[in-house]
């Protein structure tokens, strides 16, 4: 088979072991090097899909979401292996800006291009895929019962929770980032053609802005109450909080759950905000809610956004007094959430809202933690509801081109 042609020059090799910067067109793309991540400054750019750790977590976040959850629909293990085989190929391509396998228009005319096309000609625009395997794959259908880990936990009920089944759990999961939307959305579309007949999207979520950062020194973006959102997040660069808080450690990954070792786990919440009362509720209100000044971002009693919070400065029930590590034992996540608007809710009101996505090593201290705190007091439950949920156990990276997603799992 003869390669594909890239869609557009890739600014960083797709190699794990590429190292330093590569300059082109006055932009500066930096590449992962082993355990480090640092920031790839060009919008366009790849992101490297080898490494310890999968992309897509601690690299920068893109502009752009798609996210799958897929069901398996076979019960032959083989056949799911070859479809992670095929799907670590295609993801190596495709983040790299190449067409997956012969191309869009380079096979025989008498089959359906390996390719779908849409993606012909746009920038690698950053993608990063990540894949995650849900509870329900370990369900006995593959033989991977002593293979699910101890911290692969389902998430309790909360309070006020109104999860759709339609819309929550899913065997496995891709998150596709990209700052062009068309591109996460070709990727995950790709995914799903190679995948018919073994897997079946579920659910999926697209994203069109981004609701934190890992890159503490760039602009925060806002969410759509209007408010900087990911102010505290832990920052991709900064690896000893990495390790403390989002990588499964090798001593945490034991037994049957050995092949975790390098991933983390993801909880994905898809949570309506009732934006319409919001825009009705007085901005005093709004700060008090959050526990933070609309315009700055600032904590309750200070200037800067970055300023250390008082906690005891903010109203008991505020979001960010909650929140926070010191009200939850250290408790502590990498956002990386995105908003969404999907048309309305029949009501005459938006159906908008967070897609929330949080990476930790350890869901029970993590986000049921956190979210147990959330969902008691949080002043801000007047104005959303959570209404889609999964958890996913997110395997380490792809180290080389040999390697495929799942690999430590299934050997
Ligand atoms: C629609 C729902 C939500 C909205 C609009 C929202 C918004 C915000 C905002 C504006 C901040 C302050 C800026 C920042 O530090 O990022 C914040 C902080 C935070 N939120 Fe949320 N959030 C939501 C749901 C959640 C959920 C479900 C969790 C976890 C269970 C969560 C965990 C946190 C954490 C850990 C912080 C940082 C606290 C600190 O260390 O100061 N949020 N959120």
């Amino acid at each position: 088979m003869s390669p594909a042609p890239a869609r557009r020059t890739v600014l960083a090799a797709g190699g794990g072991l590429a190292l330093g910067a590569a300059v082109a067109g006055g932009a500066v793309a930096l590449t992962r090097d082993g355990d480090a991540t640092t920031p790839v400054a060009d919008s366009g750019a790849a992101v490297p899909f080898h490494g310890a750790h999968q992309a897509g977590i601690a690299t920068p976040v893109q502009d752009r979401l798609h996210f799958a959850a897929f069901d398996v629909t076979t019960d032959d293990r083989e056949k799911l292996v070859r479809l992670l085989k095929e799907w670590t190929r295609a993801a190596e391509r495709m983040t790299a800006g190449r067409e997956v396998g012969e191309g869009a228009h380079g096979g025989l005319p008498e089959a359906p291009p390996d390719d779908t096309g849409e993606a012909l000609g746009l920038k690698p625009s950053r993608l990063t895929l990540t894949v995650g395997f849900g509870p329900s794959l370990f369900d006995g259908r593959f033989g991977l019962k002593d293979r699910r880990p101890g911290d692969l936990v389902e998430l309790p009920r909360f309070p006020g929770d109104n999860l759709d089944p339609a819309r929550s759990g899913g065997d496995l999961c891709v998150q596709a980032c990209a700052d062009d939307p068309q591109v996460a959305v070709h990727a995950i579309r790709n995914l799903a053609r190679i995948g018919f007949g073994t897997v079946a999207v579920r659910w999926s979520q697209l994203g069109f802005g981004k609701t934190s950062s890992t890159t503490p020194d760039a602009q925060t973006p806002r969410n759509l109450f209007g408010f900087k959102d990911g102010t505290r997040n832990i920052a991709g660069t900064d690896a000893a909080a990495l390790d403390r808080h989002v990588w499964v450690g090798a001593k945490d990954a034991t037994g049957g759950a050995a092949w975790m070792a390098g991933g983390s786990y993801l909880v994905a919440r898809r949570i309506r905000m009732n934006v319409e009362t919001w825009d009705r509720t007085p901005l005093a209100e709004q700060e008090d809610i959050f526990g933070r000044d609309k315009k700055e971002g600032a904590p309750v009693g200070k200037a800067k956004e970055h300023d250390e919070p008082f906690l005891k400065a903010m109203k008991p029930d505020s979001h960010v007094r909650l929140a926070h590590p010191d009200t939850n034992g250290g408790a502590t996540l990498l956002r990386r959430g995105y908003s969404f608007t999907d048309g309305t809710d029949g009501l005459g009101r938006l159906d908008a809202g967070l897609f929330f996505l949080a990476y930790q090593k350890d869901v029970r201290a993590g986000f049921v933690r956190v979210q147990t705190a959330l969902a008691a007091s949080d002043a801000l439950n007047e104005y959303i509801q959570h209404v889609g949920s999964a958890v996913f156990a997110v395997p380490p990276g792809v180290r080389d081109a040999d390697d495929w997603w799942g690999r430590g799992l299934f050997s």
